[in-house]
């Protein structure tokens, strides 16, 4: 072995071995017989460069910054890693006739990642598939679907570590499924290329996986906000018939009249592909979206943003001019030599080959009339690609190639490139406004370009549990921006279970926890689903958990800043705070953020829940009891989702708006007893390179005071807004102190007071003391 720089090392033999440490924590290895130089995910070779030393005893190599030690055991051609003398990750690569397998040690508990699966949350025992495809509506345990991540997240006793397989063709990965304490890794191709990522904890893992693949940018403020979506039944016949969906402009305005009338927020309207002309993408219906600018211009003026589906296809129509002359360039996907036909919904359609920057190019400029009448965002569907959706179609794709390669290799990566032109179409036509894009399929590094959401989901209860875990799973894999549908997709299936419904109290449960995906959409196949549909408890029960979220979007939006920074998700796991504690690994639970412990009511008819809280003080949301950790059993009825909030919480709210950006706000701090700290950011939720300003705040107790230091807005955006704080859980304070100065709350609560703070241009020091806390 040698030492190509200081960070790299190379051992030639008939196989080659290529090892660079990247920084303290991570190390790529490259194992080949030919280096393939193509497509990676990933091509980071130097996060702070660090120095390796090797020596050589017996058949042995160590390799090591001191740090990161590696043993090469050259008779075995097997790796030991281990970091800080905690031993890792030992395994071997076996190179066999253009395909690869890595076989991975693992005796202990937790796998996860993979991104989205419909499979149990940690995937030890089982054997997944990593290729994107669309699996027209999908049921608990079917694999694979529309997004893959060849990301693991091990953990164990006090120590954690990532494994990312750095390729975009299709791999298996068999969890300890055929063999109790061994995980086989297996793909395609000359090279086997391969980050393993050391952390003492998941947090750590997740940091570091997050900047080789790239985190996701700050989405529109209004993203944030709720969303309403609803699908006509989707024509697998090859007869066009349209039934359910929006239809046409007056049904699209009634239902944003009907927000507005009836007071439950909401910012963003989808258009499905019942706008298009005979469902061809970028068309308008010319009857039923006559007046479509009109529409939008008004939706706009309501406070709504529109949303349209793009399919990645255009109709075959070989009579036009226009179709022909793209046909010439070669710009769609071929089999053989010939241009490949398959079948969208406006029949057969050709695909464009998003492998190639002209074609990239080209579609961007389709986006034109769209984006700059007075749509906000676009929603990529069918991206996996989906090349045949009638019902009794033909679904062998053998010799479909792209101009880069074939679809084998290719089709992984086929929706990250669709969005990445449909990103420069929003550089194109909106310049610096932040593009909104909602994918179906993805790969690793798709966060970059869009929010997805879990697809064809099902209106069942097993689908509500389920959309928990897939959350939970892309949020480990870097994806920040993901929600399922809420109330479920399907209702008539090709497949068992034929019928589903959202029945009222499946919907109540539903939008209470779909109010904490950080992306929060209603959407639905042929039936209603607005919150008004199920009657006016479940309409009262739906308004306030929305009004809630938009109580809450301060709180989130420095969350997704927060991911920025770190790469963590939105929606967390327990086991993330707690991963030495074995009850923390469960997908019935999540924290939004570091502070809300959300325990929904995952089964019909039930009006209670045991919830398990990990050992510390945490609040209920509701009635402000307090307990120290747990299993616990509380009274949910139908208009409550059990919420915990951890000691030492600060969440930043605003008040109710119909929706995001109705006026300027003010700004809550709902501080919790006990110690904690947070970061409020704010910036202008719009444009990219916004102006921005962080406000740390910290939470603390000494016996019975207690002190919350607001430092001064750093950074330079100023926001005209005043901040309260409204001291949650305490039922007196002798005195106020804020800045030394004796004040007086503006407000009085059950369980509190409210004090005002004007603007916090200045630092600020609050001392409350002889407090008696609630409860005491
Ligand atoms: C796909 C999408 C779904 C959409 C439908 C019709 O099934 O996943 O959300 O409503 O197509 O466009």
């Amino acid at each position: 072995m040698r030492i190509l720089n200081d960070n790299k090392l190379m051992l030639e033999g008939d196989e080659n071995i290529l090892i660079t440490f990247l920084g303290e924590n991570v190390v790529n290895f490259k194992i080949y017989r030919r280096l393939e130089p193509k497509y990676r995910v990933t091509d980071i070779e130097s996060i702070r460069k660090v120095k390796v030393h090797i020596s050589k005893r017996d058949d042995r190599i160590f390799a090591g910054d001191g740090r990161i030690n590696i043993t090469y055991n050259l008779k075995k051609q097997a790796f030991k890693l281990s970091c800080n003398n905690i031993d890792f990750c030992a395994h071997n690569v076996i190179l066999s006739n253009k395909k690869y397998f890595i076989h991975i040690m693992w005796k202990k508990e937790y796998i996860y990642g993979l991104g989205e699966k419909a499979v149990k949350f940690n995937r030890r025992g089982l054997c997944l598939r990593l290729l994107n495809m669309d699996p027209s509506v999908y049921r608990v345990n079917d694999d694979p679907l529309y997004l893959n991540i060849p990301f693991l997240l091990m953990i164990g006793e006090n120590f954690s570590y990532g494994f990312f397989l750095n390729t975009i063709r299709e791999s298996i990965f068999d969890l300890c499924h055929n063999n109790n304490d061994k995980i086989v890794v297996e793909s395609h191709g000359l090279e086997a290329n391969y980050y393993i990522i050391f952390g003492r904890s998941p947090i750590d893992v997740i940091r570091e996986y997050t900047k080789l693949v790239g985190r996701a940018p700050l989405p529109p403020l209004w993203a944030l906000g709720y969303h309403q979506s609803r699908a006509p039944f989707p024509p697998i016949f090859p007869i066009k018939i349209l039934i359910g969906g929006y239809k046409n402009e007056k049904n699209i305005l009634k239902v944003a009249e009907e927000f507005r009338k009836r007071k439950i927020p909401c910012d963003v309207i989808y258009l499905d592909i019942d706008y298009m002309d005979d469902f061809k993408p970028f068309t308008w219906h010319p009857k039923r979206f006559k007046n479509y600018r009109y529409m939008l211009k008004k939706l706009n003026r309501m406070g709504f943003k529109v949303v349209t589906i793009i399919d990645p296809y255009i109709k075959y129509e070989p009579q036009s001019l226009m179709f022909k002359k793209y046909l010439e360039k070669n710009f769609f996907v071929k089999r053989d030599d010939e241009v490949f036909i398959g079948y969208g919904w406006p029949g057969k359609t050709v695909f464009p080959d998003f492998t190639r920057e002209e074609v990239r190019e080209w579609w961007a400029q389709l986006h034109k009339d769209l984006l700059e009448s007075g749509v906000s965002g676009i929603w990529n569907d069918m991206n996996e690609p989906t090349f045949n959706v009638r019902l009794f179609g033909k679904k062998d794709f053998s010799g479909v190639r792209f101009y880069a390669g074939s679809l084998d290799e290719f089709r992984n990566i086929y929706a990250n490139l669709m969005a990445i032109a449909t990103w420069n179409a929003f550089k194109l036509f909106k310049k610096n406004k932040r593009p909104y894009i909602l994918s179906r399929s993805g790969y690793a590094g798709i966060q970059k370009y869009a929010a997805v959401w879990t697809g064809d989901n099902i209106s069942n209860w097993s689908h509500l549990r389920l959309s928990i875990s897939m959350i939970l799973s892309l949020g480990l894999c870097g994806l920040p921006f993901v929600g399922a549908d809420i109330g479920g997709w399907a209702k008539i299936m090709t497949k068992k279970p034929y019928f589903a419904k959202c029945t009222p109290e499946l919907f109540a449960r539903w939008i209470q926890l779909g109010i904490f995906y950080p992306l929060c959409r209603s959407h639905s196949m042929i039936f209603s689903q607005e919150p008004w549909v199920f009657g006016q408890n479940v309409e009262n029960i739906a308004k306030k958990y929305i009004r809630l979220r938009y109580r809450l979007i301060p709180y989130i939006y420095s969350l997704f800043w927060e991911h920025t920074q770190n790469g963590m998700p939105i929606m967390r796991p327990l086991f993330l705070y707690y991963p030495e504690d074995d009850r923390s690994h469960r997908d019935d639970e999540f924290l939004l953020g570091p502070f809300m412990l959300i325990a929904p009511v995952l089964e019909r008819g039930s009006r209670s829940r045991v919830v398990y809280l990990p050992s510390q003080v945490w609040y209920d949301y509701w009635s402000m009891k307090k307990y120290e950790g747990g299993v616990i059993s509380v009274k949910a009825p139908l208009d409550t989702i059990p919420i915990f909030i951890r000691s030492g919480a600060i969440i930043p709210t605003q008040p109710v708006l119909n929706y995001i950006g109705e006026r300027m706000v003010d700004v809550t701090l709902e501080i919790y007893p006990g110690n904690g700290s947070f970061t409020l950011y704010e910036d202008d939720g719009i444009t990219i390179n916004s102006k921005y300003s962080l406000t740390k705040i910290i939470n603390y107790m000494r016996g019975d005071k207690w002190n919350v230091i607001i430092e001064r807005r750093r950074g330079e955006y100023n926001p005209r807004r005043k901040l309260y704080v409204y001291f949650r859980g305490i039922e007196e304070a002798e005195k106020i102190l804020v800045n030394d100065k004796s004040v007086r709350p503006i407000e009085l609560r059950r369980d509190g007071f409210i004090i005002d703070l004007g603007d916090n241009i200045k630092d600020i020091k609050i001392n409350l003391s002889s407090i008696k806390l609630l409860g005491k």
